[in-house]
């Protein structure tokens, strides 16, 4: 796809769709500036060019109305301090008043508009409210990789409009996904875990044709264990996904994938912080016991086969290392990928919260900014916001 280095953006109003869906604390402040901080590339790049620069996102999920612990000008505030430069937080995305204040900028300002989702057109992709957004600029860059999964008016309604380029972090996200995809320095691993199966199936199914070592963990590893013929105590397991799993199995046979499931696990009676745990061998679940993390042995393994592996891609955390007590086996994992001499790639969500969470990010080669996004990118599916750009080479 054509990105903005491709295209003349002096002078230019350019309308740039931002990620800035970042996670509030319970005060209404913002808790991980990761996905603002990403996206100051492209921001500096078209401010050192004198182009007027829009930018605009979401920001949580509200109901087509305004809600006002939703308004981005908390967001607006962490970026002038990051900038260095004031950016002016507009009252709506749309209408005169919107179309005036752009109007009245100069080279190298910066604006953002108001949450887009205050508006229900946002999300049914409403062509009119795509054409106003559209109308406030002359090119459109889209730089929200973390929301190129929806199909959302400012990602590809906007893009019929004007001509359409990548930023450079959706540039560098997209990437970096396709090349450990499609070229990955060998040998290669991906490490899954998380809750359940059916979040990662199509994960599961793309990455086992393309890796040579495939770990699981967190609680979805009781589906796989319950597949091998082992009781999982109380653990959820999924029956329905239980032929999924098996055929999955066979699969890593077939193509000689070696798949590692947790030797031992960290089990207690509820997830809650304060409970009593315990360390059992993964095929010795006692009753009433819910996995709650990989165990030390499974750290242990889990860890020396990464060290031997030159690219890795991780999604999915080991156990519920939101609770101290669960939260080792998650950690082991990043360590482990932190100290790996090769290309390490974490696939976002809470993956990417729990590196940031350990200090860990900066150790890595690409920590990704997508959830939704990055797991449509390992399923090998497209992403509509990226289909909806300008092909590379296009005039
Ligand atoms: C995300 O946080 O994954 C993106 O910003 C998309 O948000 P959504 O799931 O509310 O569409």
């Amino acid at each position: 796809k054509k990105t903005v280095r491709e295209i003349d953006v002096r002078g230019k109003r350019v309308l740039v769709r931002a990620d800035f869906n970042v996670p509030l604390d319970e005060d209404g402040a913002i808790a991980d500036d990761t996905r603002i901080r990403a996206s100051l590339p492209t921001i500096r790049y078209l401010c050192e060019r004198d182009a007027r620069v829009i930018l605009c996102s979401h920001l949580g999920r509200p109901k087509g109305v305004v809600e006002e612990r939703l308004r981005l000008v908390l967001v607006a505030n962490r970026l002038s301090v990051l900038l260095d430069q004031p950016v002016v937080a507009l009252r709506d995305c749309i209408g005169p008043e919107v179309e005036s204040a752009v109007a009245a900028m100069n080279g190298g300002d910066v604006v953002l508009l108001e949450n887009l989702r205050f508006h229900p057109e946002e999300k049914k992709d409403d062509p009119a409210f795509a054409e106003r957004l559209a109308r406030l600029a002359e090119i459109y860059v889209n730089d929200a990789f973390g929301a190129s999964h929806r199909a959302h008016a400012s990602v590809v309604g906007v893009p019929e409009h004007l001509p359409a380029v990548a930023g450079l972090l959706l540039e560098k996200e997209i990437g970096t996904f396709a090349r450990i995809l499609e070229d990955p320095e060998r040998p290669f691993a991906a490490v899954i875990g998380g809750a359940k199966v059916s979040d990662k199936l199509e994960v599961l199914d793309n990455i086992i044709s393309r890796v040579d070592t495939l770990i699981i963990g967190g609680g979805m590893a009781a589906t796989f264990l319950a597949s091998r013929g082992y009781g999982a105590g109380a653990s959820y397991v999924e029956t329905d996904r239980l032929d999924a799993v098996r055929r999955l199995e066979e699969r890593a046979t077939e193509r000689g994938v070696r798949l590692l499931l947790p030797g031992d696990v960290v089990v207690a009676e509820r997830l809650e912080a304060g409970v009593p745990t315990r360390v059992v061998p993964a095929a010795e679940i006692p009753d009433g016991r819910i996995i709650a993390d990989i165990g030390p042995g499974a750290a242990d393994e889990f860890s020396r086969e990464l060290a031997g592996s030159r690219t890795v891609v991780w999604n999915g955390p080991m156990g519920v290392f939101e609770i101290p007590e669960f939260a080792e086996g998650t950690r082991r994992v990043a360590a482990a990928l932190a100290n790996l001499r090769g290309t390490t790639v974490i696939g976002g969500g809470s993956t990417t919260d729990a590196v940031v969470r350990f200090g860990l990010a900066d150790q890595m080669t690409h920590v990704s900014t997508g959830g939704g996004a990055a797991l449509t990118m390992l399923a090998g599916k497209p992403l509509p916001g990226v289909t909806a750009l300008d092909d590379a080479g296009t005039p």
